[in-house]
């Protein structure tokens, strides 16, 4: 058994209390409905963002954004100030501004009204990015609503109007990651030949969390698909499911070019095992 596989089923052993605490969380959010798990995934996302810096993590987002710096604005006004306008889908707290060229237009799509706040004090410490509100703050009802969340619909974004569209963390828990793309690639700028040495718009940025891909890694693989199937991950972190083929969604969506690495996060706790295979993938309308 691969040594990856053999930590997990340490860490399952020697959390069984806080599986059964899990398990009475399920309870208590069934019986409190919906906004209860908005609110409560907000926060979470929250608390980990401000409490687990990771330099290594940083470092592997500031590589895989650096080439927005390539990227010419098909906006002239913008292209001047050397900005970019940027659309953000499921940008919860806002924790990608410092990744953002100077001067860049940043709108932003989350259908949980709950991250508004958050979103709102970080986008404070940015004045070197426009960024706008979040444009929609319908909340999901999974039921009645299911494969039309904002993502999904973005009918406040007109057809090839930005340069860039960012995920991250985010094709996990959309209720349609096709739908999604299809949006993506309505509202993204089509490309034009390079001007001034530089790429004129159309670039999709997805940096996610996947299905582990080794199948050697068994142990992880079962567990990722055994929590979704169960229904279990998704209703405790508001739809994330951890068995998604990101990569094959995004290559089969119709970009004209699709360049993607797959690796594991340097993320060390033993808690975000589950979440360690990931995408990097850069897509070109
Ligand atoms: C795990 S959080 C990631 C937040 C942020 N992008 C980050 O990297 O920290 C997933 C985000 O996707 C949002 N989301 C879920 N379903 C969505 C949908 N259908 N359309 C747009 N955003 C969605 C959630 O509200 C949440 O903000």
């Amino acid at each position: 058994m691969a040594e990856v596989d053999h930590h997990i089923a340490q860490w399952v052993r020697g959390h069984l209390p806080y599986l059964a605490l899990a398990l009475l969380l399920v309870w208590v959010l069934r019986l409190k409905g919906a906004d209860v798990r908005h609110r409560w995934f907000a926060f979470l996302m929250y608390f980990i963002n401000k409490n687990t810096k990771n330099p290594k993590i940083e470092e592997l987002k500031r590589d895989f954004f650096s080439s927005l710096g390539s990227v010419a604005s098909h906006d002239p006004v913008l292209r001047k100030q050397n900005g970019i306008k940027i659309l953000e889908i499921g940008v919860g707290t806002g924790v990608n501004f410092s990744y953002y060229p100077d001067g860049s237009h940043l709108i932003v799509v989350d259908p949980n009204p709950h991250f508004a706040n958050y979103y709102n004090e970080n986008r404070k410490k940015y004045p070197n990015i426009h960024s706008e509100e979040i444009l929609s703050l319908q909340v999901r009802r999974r039921t009645r609503l299911r494969g039309r969340g904002p993502g999904e619909a973005m009918t406040g974004v007109a057809d090839s109007s930005v340069d860039v569209v960012v995920v991250t963390l985010v094709l996990c828990s959309v209720d349609n990651v096709d739908q999604i793309l299809k949006q993506v690639l309505r509202v993204l700028v089509p490309v034009s030949p390079p001007a001034l040495g530089r790429l004129l718009g159309g670039k999709f940025y997805a940096l996610e969390h996947v299905r582990e891909f080794d199948n050697n890694h068994w142990v992880r693989q079962s567990l990722q698909e055994w929590l979704t199937i169960s229904g279990l991950w998704p209703f405790l972190f508001d739809g994330c499911c951890l068995n998604r083929d990101c990569l094959a969604a995004i290559r089969s969506a119709g970009f004209s070019k699709v360049e993607a690495v797959m690796s594991y996060t340097p993320l060390t706790s033993i808690h975000f095992q589950l979440i360690k295979p990931h995408l990097e993938a850069i897509a070109i309308k």
